[in-house]
């Protein structure tokens, strides 16, 4: 009979990837997922420590899970991902009804783990070590020999690059949580995609903490491979119609690698550059290794080399010695470089960074107004910029249809809404006359009419 697991997944894409190889090893072991913990014999939460009161929140979904064990005695629940790493045991020390605590790189042992507690062998499973001659395992030959999976196959997958991260900002937890960074073997990377692609996959989104330091971290000697030389490589798997990556630290954008989107046709016109804050002086408090004026140039750069290029950028505001005249430097970077969309954050201090514990902390209301204010002007110029598609005609990959509408998104990774007037199927890739634009989307009518599907 088929055992049922739930995953629960927060953060990031590298989450997401996690949560996706953690489903396809259990489905070897006679899972299937299903979308509610209630029937599950599997519970595994997937967490993220990156912001705020990570832990708390862990704590109390896992309290709300608790009365589902006295129901379902063969239920085992799981904590994984970055929380799990960041506090180990401590996790079955406030919730005893834990079963199984996985550090970020020890998620290909849960089968084995699993097998051990549901045979009674053990009662708890623990495994947060973060090895230091870690190695990504070719996951896809873990996993051969399994059948297809039965869901329907996505068009558009994340394929995980490199581990952990070396860079040590110092408000950032993803150091001591995801390890040392280690890139994957290109010859792995590129068996990986090539599955996706067989299995269907169009778009490719390669991921990474900071990928542009990609291959100077290699297990196998080939360092002399560079994220540039990896994209070209992967640009070059038969089959693929969109690459796109994330993240990149922008004190390691090399030359090379602005020229690949001058080069490469694939290669989506989108970046997402986070700068974090527009003053040197809270760049350099964060340890970035990049000033505003260097920031600025790469932004050109990239303008030169690709011309309809859509930037993004992630914002901290209120980072601990922030002042008004350091905030409004960040206000007049977005004015500058006039990003098409931001994700931006209020400062929160985070267990084992070096940023907890420097001085002149931000109030709390001040961070809120800074936020809001930044949110408002980023809010009023993403619009600006989606007005300048309406009358274009946008090459739109569709990724879903549902009673006549559907949803699809642009090269440059605008969201665009169409009527499906005629039988359209997420992965297919048409011609939109974009007609309005509003803050978060854009709206459009369909141009192509011999769909395929
Ligand atoms: N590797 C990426 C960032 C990954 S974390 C980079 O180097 O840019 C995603 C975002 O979370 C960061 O860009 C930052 O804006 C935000 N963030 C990270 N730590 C934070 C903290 N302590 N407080 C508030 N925001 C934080
Ligand atoms: Fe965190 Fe900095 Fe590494 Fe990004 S580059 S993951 S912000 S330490
Ligand atoms: Fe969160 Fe860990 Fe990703 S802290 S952002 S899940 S690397």
């Amino acid at each position: 009979m088929a055992k049922h697991l739930y995953i629960k997944t927060f953060g990031c894409q590298m989450n997401e990837r996690d949560s996706e190889i953690i489903e396809q090893l259990l489905a070897r072991s006679g899972y299937v997922l299903v979308d509610g913990p209630e029937t599950a014999d599997l519970v595994l939460v997937n967490t993220c420590s990156i912001r705020d009161k990570a832990e708390q929140k862990v704590y109390s979904l896992l309290g709300q899970l608790a009365p589902l064990k006295k129901e379902n005695s063969r239920l085992k629940i799981g904590v994984i991902g970055c929380v799990a790493q960041q506090e180990g045991e401590k996790i079955c020390k406030r919730a005893p009804y834990v079963d199984l605590v996985v550090g970020t790189q020890q998620i290909y042992r849960i089968p084995s783990m699993l097998d051990r507690l549901v045979g009674g062998e053990t009662s708890r499973e623990i495994d947060t070590d973060l090895k230091s001659s870690f190695t990504i395992p070719a996951f896809q030959r873990l996993l051969k020999g399994q059948s297809p999976s039965p869901a329907p196959v996505e068009f558009r997958k994340f394929v995980t690059i490199m581990q952990g991260c070396n860079n040590y900002c110092s408000y950032c937890v993803v150091p001591s949580t995801r390890g040392r960074e280690i890139s994957r073997p290109v010859v792995d990377i590129l068996e990986e995609v090539g599955i996706l692609i067989d299995q269907g996959v169009k778009e490719i989104t390669l991921l990474g903490q900071n990928v542009n330091s990609y291959g100077q971290t290699n297990p196998v000697d080939d360092h002399s491979v560079s994220f540039a030389d990896l994209l070209h490589a992967v640009a070059g798997v038969p089959g693929l119609e969109r690459l796109r990556f994330t993240t990149s630290n922008p004190k390691d954008l090399s030359k090379e690698l602005i020229d690949c989107f001058a080069e490469i046709d694939i290669l989506c016109p989108h970046f997402h550059l986070p700068v974090q804050s527009g003053s040197n002086t809270i760049l350099q408090k964060m340890n970035r290794k990049y000033s505003r004026e260097s920031y600025l140039e790469k932004v050109a750069a990239l303008r030169m080399a690709r011309p309809d290029i859509a930037l993004a950028t992630d914002i901290i505001v209120g980072f601990p010695g922030e002042s008004d005249d350091d905030f409004s430097r960040t206000m007049d970077l977005l004015e500058t470089v006039r990003f098409h969309g931001s994700f931006s954050f209020k400062y929160s201090d985070r267990p084992n960074t070096r940023s907890a514990d420097f001085p002149d902390k931000v109030p709390e209301s001040v961070k809120k107004e800074r936020l809001q204010r930044f949110q408002a002007r980023q809010d009023q110029i993403s619009l600006e910029w989606n007005a300048t598609y309406v009358d274009t005609v946008q090459e739109v990959m569709v990724e879903s249809t549902t009673e006549g509408k559907a949803r699809g998104r642009t090269a440059t990774n605008h969201i665009v809404h169409f009527p499906d007037t005629g039988g359209l199927c997420p992965g297919e890739t048409v011609d939109v006359q974009i007609t309005h634009a509003g803050r978060h989307s854009l709206q459009g009518e369909m141009l192509t009419t011999d769909v395929t599907c």
